[in-house]
């Protein structure tokens, strides 16, 4: 299997050729200047095509408040030059369900410094941009990958052979309807606080694996929220309602794996494959789980747009189980495993599937996902997908945490700063999987010079 190496890469026409190869056709543009068109569809009038996508550090105070990590963190995002910001991060609705003891929590005490950090962000992009930052807070529940206390605490909606063993899951571990219903109305209360602390969003979260996806595959449940498709979207569809009663004015996001392959795992020679290759229902998916088949996700956005929803952001699988097709790297982190396909395909994957979703749903504002890997390239590959309509704006991952102000240059006319750029090592990922805040430890000084730079190098010495 040959390995796209981004920095080999000499012109857009061997990254296009490079794209076909691979059986994608994906535009490459070397005129930026369709990044800096304003976005005039959907809820929200967006100065330009740049979106930073939620990222938490697990590095919140223990009581769920933002830490002065976050701040910067944050702080950041907002200076950088994108003009929406999508979630800023993953805010648990309750303690018990976070997905790690420094995680973010929205509740009544928290919403307070949430809110005042929330103005601290528009403040700093309007003194800088001389317009209104458009920002939303991701609101999720961990659901299976719970781990509000260090170790997990699952919260499943159906048991899995696979999934189950690595969380362990046991049959306790499955939520009851009347628990699921509870957990709808816990969602519509936090949003109501989302639109109190002044966002102008609320992302409710659908993606890599939580409680939210894990509902839209729960085929094997019985009872209200299993079986069928309208059972399994039935929590959607009462969060949905719910918030539009109590906050008819707040915009509502979605942020979606838009597809999800089987669970992955280390083969004797490090490489990705499939954990189990028995029939495991996966939203999204061929029936053999290793491909992509939308037409459910493709019903569900039927939904989605029915319920009103105009703002979605597309990503896939989860970064637990086949982090490959999630978040394309070349080093994979330490508890994952070589890619078991060119990273780019899996890029190519996300950004084909974005562009169906744009032509089928061209009136909502759809965010795309999985651009980091394409490193120096990334700005061209954007511009194209651009230009060529198949997203309005282009989500930067990973390296909003590397280079948070790449915006900023590229609106500027600036050369990329290649020390900043992200090469996809992952560490960002190690840490917190080894219990220590995220951040990028190998190009930000910042994280460079903390002592848990040290521990994570013995940690990956220590493999
Ligand atoms: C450290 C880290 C934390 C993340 N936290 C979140 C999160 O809180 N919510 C979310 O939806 N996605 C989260 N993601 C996924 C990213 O938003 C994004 O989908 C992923 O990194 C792929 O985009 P990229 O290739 O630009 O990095 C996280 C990713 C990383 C690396
Ligand atoms: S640690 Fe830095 S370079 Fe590595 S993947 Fe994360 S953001 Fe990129």
């Amino acid at each position: 299997m040959k390995i796209t190496k981004m920095n080999r890469i000499k012109s857009s026409a061997e990254l296009t050729d490079r794209f076909q190869a691979l059986g994608y056709d994906i535009p490459v543009e070397d005129d930026l200047s369709s990044l800096f068109e304003p976005v005039e569809t959907g809820p929200f009038k967006l100065a330009n095509r740049f979106t930073v996508l939620p990222m938490e550090g697990w590095d919140a105070e223990i009581d769920g408040k933002p830490s002065p990590l976050v701040e910067r963190r944050w702080m950041n995002f907002a200076g950088g030059g994108a003009a929406l910001l999508w979630g800023c991060e993953a805010a648990a609705i309750l303690p018990e369900a976070r997905a790690n003891p420094h995680q973010l929590v929205l509740n009544e005490e928290t919403a307070p410094t949430i809110a005042a950090l929330r103005s601290s962000m528009h403040k700093h992009h309007a003194e800088l941009f001389d317009r209104k930052l458009i920002s939303g807070l991701q609101l999720t529940h961990s659901g299976r990958w719970s781990r509000p206390t260090g170790g997990f605490e699952p919260s499943t909606l159906y048991q899995h052979d696979v999934l189950d063993l690595r969380v362990a899951a046991t049959r306790q571990s499955c939520l009851d309807d009347s628990a699921i219903e509870a957990l709808a109305n816990c969602f519509i209360q936090r949003a109501i606080l989302v639109e109190q602390c002044g966002f102008e969003f609320v992302d409710f979260k659908h993606c890599h694996g939580y409680l939210t996806h894990e509902m839209l595959s729960a085929v094997n449940r019985q009872g209200a929220f299993g079986g069928c498709f309208e059972n399994r979207t039935r929590f959607t569809r009462l969060v949905l309602d719910g918030i539009r009663h109590a906050c008819p004015d707040l915009t509502i996001g979605v942020r979606l794996s838009a597809y999800d392959f089987l669970p992955f795992e280390a083969a004797g020679n490090g490489t990705g494959r499939p954990a189990d290759t028995r029939h495991h229902f996966r939203f999204g998916a061929t029936e053999d789980g290793l491909d992509v088949d939308l037409n459910e996700t493709f019903e569900f956005l039927d939904m989605l747009a029915a319920a009103g929803v105009q703002l979605l952001c597309i990503t896939a699988g989860s970064p637990y189980y086949n982090p490959h097709i999630q978040r394309p790297a070349l080093y994979p982190p330490s508890d994952g495993y070589q890619p078991p396909e060119d990273p780019l395909a899996g890029v190519a994957r996300m950004l084909w599937v974005t562009g169906e979703i744009k032509q089928r749903y061209p009136a909502m504002t759809i965010v795309g996902t999985g651009y980091s890997y394409l490193q120096d390239w990334l700005p061209q590959v954007a511009a194209g997908i651009v230009k060529a309509g198949l997203a309005d704006s282009i989500g930067l991952g990973r390296i909003a945490l590397s280079y948070p102000e790449m915006p900023l240059d590229l609106m500027q006319g600036k050369r990329l700063a290649r020390k900043k750029i992200c090469r996809t090592f992952s560490d960002c990922t190690t840490a917190p999987r080894n219990g220590l805040i995220s951040g990028c430890y190998p190009l930000d000084p910042f994280y460079k010079k903390r002592s848990e730079a040290k521990q994570l190098k013995l940690i990956k010495r220590q493999g």
